[in-house]
């Protein structure tokens, strides 16, 4: 089995998607010919990961448009609101969803009198494509810091699958690897989704990266025993101040970097940058259900009646963060210099 396998695929009338869920000793497939249909897929966890969340709702809004143009012809634009709300509610904290969404909104009043969905359909591969473009960019930026010789620590799965594809923080890890700079990766499990586990592990073999498994809570061991030259993580919301939202534990990562003498590094394209976010008590967080701790894939684990926490996403203050690394170029020392000037370029 291959990480390669298409995991955002558009035909016309329908978006298929690798159901992450089951990766990576399934592999199926869910067929979405609805928005609505789409917006359960990112709810339910088929298709993750902030920019791969964005480029999934663009499609999303080609059905929606194209239903709508079906149902209501010209009229079409007063049928696609409700779709495009649901979309919006999917997921809370990934910026990427609302301003893939905004996006295609630019796209959609720029339209005349003509079928909307073949034109959306464009703009959404156009994301697409760009997404995987700025990876790649993000991936030289990133790569460029880390010295020879360097072991590294990430969290969740970031690659080709969170993404358009190469990934963010895994690219940055992919490019270092052919530079030759990179010694080790350790990959934290990432507790309950085991996105770590199962998606990165699989990602970083498949593409021959020397890869170690950890315990999340092994990472202040492997700090305390091992030179770690980085801790390197994605984000889904990055503050205008240099706060960043990413998988719960990484608040953790950047705190045991800091007391440890590890540098901490945020890799992610500037769709994930929110010019309407100060700073990172504005960032929603999401909370999802208590099954997700309680149990696992159906086998309880917790005591009956558990009382249960389960934020998704942590927040990592700037000031723990030595370098913002995006396809428009590095903020180092984001606390002094916040990253509104990498707004510019996009
Ligand atoms: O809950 P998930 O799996 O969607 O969370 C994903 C992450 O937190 C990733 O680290 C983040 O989206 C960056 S992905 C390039």
């Amino acid at each position: 089995m291959s990480a390669t396998i298409p995991h955002i695929h558009w035909t016309d009338g329908a978006l298929r998607l690798l159901d992450q869920r089951r990766l990576p000793h399934e592999v199926e497939f869910v067929d979405c010919h609805t928005a609505g249909e789409v917006a359960q897929a990112i709810r339910q966890m088929v298709v993750r990961g902030a920019p791969a969340i964005g480029i999934t709702a663009a499609y999303a809004v080609a059905l929606a448009a194209d239903a709508a143009w079906r149902s209501h012809g010209a009229q079409w634009r007063t049928a696609i609101a409700e779709p495009l709300a649901v979309l919006a509610a999917a997921r809370p904290t990934a910026v990427n969803l609302h301003w893939a969404l905004a996006r295609m909104q630019r796209c959609m009043a720029a339209l005349g009198g003509a079928a909307p969905g073949p034109v959306l359909a464009r703009e959404a591969a156009a994301i697409h494509a760009e997404d995987i473009a700025a990876n790649r960019r993000i991936g030289e930026f990133g790569a460029a810091l880390i010295a020879p010789g360097s072991a590294v620590i990430t969290i969740c799965n970031t690659g080709t699958l969170a993404t358009g594809g190469y990934g963010t923080a895994l690219g940055v890890i992919r490019a270092a690897h052919a530079a030759g700079t990179l010694t080790e990766v350790f990959a934290c499990e990432t507790r309950p989704w085991l996105q770590g586990a199962r998606l990165t592990m699989w990602e970083l073999q498949d593409a021959g990266i020397p890869a170690t498994l950890i315990a999340d809570g092994a990472a202040a061991a492997l700090m305390q025993r091992r030179h770690i030259a980085w801790v390197i993580a994605g984000a889904d919301r990055i503050a205008v101040n240099g706060d960043a939202a990413n998988k719960i534990g990484t608040y953790g990562l950047a705190v045991l970097a800091r007391a440890h003498g590890v540098r901490c590094m945020i890799a992610a394209p500037t769709s994930t940058i929110d010019p309407d976010t100060g700073d990172g008590s504005q960032i929603p967080v999401e909370e999802r259900g208590a099954d997700e701790l309680v149990s696992f894939r159906g086998l309880p684990v917790a005591p009956p009646g558990s009382r249960v926490w389960n934020p998704v996403f942590d927040v990592t203050p700037a000031g723990l963060i030595d370098a913002i690394v995006t396809e428009h170029g590095v903020v180092e020392q984001p606390a002094r210099h916040g990253v509104r000037g990498l707004l510019r370029g996009r």
